[in-house]
């Protein structure tokens, strides 16, 4: 910490053990959280997989630590559960070796030094090992706050034989907006089981903002009755350089310079969604008959049994490329910003909600599983910028011109930049997510 800082804490020493999941969605924020604390004064470990590490040269003043996590090709597709108890498992020795050093340095050198872990919630692991080592710890929650009343209410449901329309005691959400709910129940019991936290942290940090999530903030900090922190969207309160697993295709923003105001409609599923050629073949036709500028994503190996857009004809490609681009990955937050988009075609993943909701840009809502149903009732139900559509042709093409062109798209277009306007308070001085930030700091200095 800065030399006042330190003198005001007695010439103690923080250092901030970050651990991150190796998926995109979420070390992105862990990433952007790491860079604002760093830039408090405390100083970072960052530990993660050896599944897709995040790149050092973009944080040169974090400490990197990769955990050995012999995941020998488990992958997520194998089975959330089975990777997410293989990926913790084997991430644990290493940690704990490195923590145990640690706290033995600390009391050779009898250095006044604090150690603190914050953890992806996804890297449950850590908050058990916290709790064996006597450290503090903290959750970092990168979907949807309202995921995390669903670790009770599923269960709830489940042994009251209860499967309602709406959930009375969980509004606006319906039973099939529910994390999960298409896997087999006990899969989703066994899985919430497994990430529930088993000891209480100190405190949540939720990438989200007060004015986005209120009621269902109101209903956690009831519950868990420790403090939640919302300091997001970090891509806002703390942006970072680019931290994507993939190389982005900058091509599209010269392109979409020469595209009029609000035309583009931006295609993208996020980086873990899977889907068959067939559907794929649909969202092509969809596209291609709205006759709209576009720029689609299709990520190598997210459609089944291709390695990238080998499932469209030959003509059909040439056709599209009159209209529009496809790409592998885009540097999304670029695209969302640039003034000749109009719409997005997304599943919904809570960074991208957050990243469109930040840019004013109403969405079409395609949710695939996790807290994405949730967040597409957000959405279309709550916020009302979305819509919410069916993967057929006709359906595609009509829901690209309703928000691009109609009235309805207009309407939704002033919602989400209504909206926008509040991320913008939020995020400036003064605004909820900057006093939240300000809170935390003073919070772990309290630890
Ligand atoms: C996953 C889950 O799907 C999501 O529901 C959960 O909230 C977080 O983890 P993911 O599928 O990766 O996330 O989606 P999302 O949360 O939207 O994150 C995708 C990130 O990749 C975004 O930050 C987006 O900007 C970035 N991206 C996506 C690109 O940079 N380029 C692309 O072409 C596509």
């Amino acid at each position: 910490l800065r030399e006042r800082d330190m003198a005001e804490h007695g010439g103690r020493r923080w250092q901030l053990v970050l651990i991150s999941s190796p998926l995109q969605g979420h070390m992105t924020p862990m990433l952007q959280l790491g860079s604002y604390l760093q830039s408090k004064g405390f100083s970072i470990i960052f530990a993660h997989s050896e599944l897709n590490p995040p790149d050092p040269s973009n944080h040169p003043d974090f400490i990197f630590l990769p955990l050995p996590d012999n995941l020998s090709g488990t992958g997520i597709f194998s089975g959330i559960n089975q990777f997410l108890k293989a990926l913790n498992e084997n991430c644990r020795p290493h940690l704990e070796k490195h923590l145990i050093q640690m706290i033995n340095t600390q009391k050779e050198t009898s250095e006044k030094e604090s150690i603190v872990i914050i953890y992806d919630s996804l890297m449950f692991f850590a908050g058990n090992l916290a709790g064996d080592l006597g450290l503090p710890s903290i959750i970092l929650r990168s979907s949807c706050a309202a995921f995390l009343p669903s670790y009770w209410i599923i269960p709830q449901l489940h042994q009251e034989g209860r499967f309602p329309e709406m959930i009375p005691e969980f509004h606006p959400f319906r039973y099939k907006d529910l994390p999960f709910i298409g896997l087999p129940i006990q899969e989703v019991l066994d899985l919430i089981a497994m990430i529930n936290p088993k000891i209480p942290p100190s405190a949540f940090i939720c990438n989200t903002l007060e004015c986005l999530e209120q009621s269902t903030l109101t209903q956690i900090r009831h519950h868990y009755q420790v403090p939640i922190f919302t300091i997001g969207p970090l891509h806002k309160t703390s942006p970072t350089p680019s931290t994507s697993f993939l190389e982005e295709d900058t091509s599209c923003i010269p392109w979409l310079d020469k595209q009029s105001p609000k035309s583009v409609i931006y295609v993208s599923l996020g980086s873990l969604a899977t889907i068959d050629a067939k559907i794929a073949t649909e969202m092509a036709w969809g596209i291609a008959n709205s006759n709209q500028p576009f720029i689609w994503v299709v990520r190598p190996g997210s459609v089944h049994g291709c390695d990238w857009i080998e499932f469209l004809p030959e003509d059909m490609v040439s056709e599209m490329k009159v209209r529009g681009m496809i790409v592998k990955w885009a540097p999304q937050k670029d695209v969302l910003a640039h003034s000749a988009v109009g719409g997005f075609w997304s599943h919904c993943g809570w960074n991208s909600t957050l990243e469109s909701v930040c840019e004013g840009v109403p969405m079409l809502c395609q949710p695939f599983s996790i807290d994405q149903m949730m967040n597409a009732r957000y959405l279309s139900y709550v916020w009302k910028m979305g819509l919410e559509m069916v993967v057929e042709r006709e359906e595609i093409e009509s829901a690209i011109r309703r928000v691009l062109m109609s009235k309805e798209g207009e309407e939704m277009r002033r919602r989400a930049m209504e909206i926008e306007e509040q991320v913008r308070v939020a995020v400036t001085h003064g605004g909820s997510s900057r006093n939240s930030m300000n809170d935390l700091v003073e919070f772990i200095l309290s630890l």
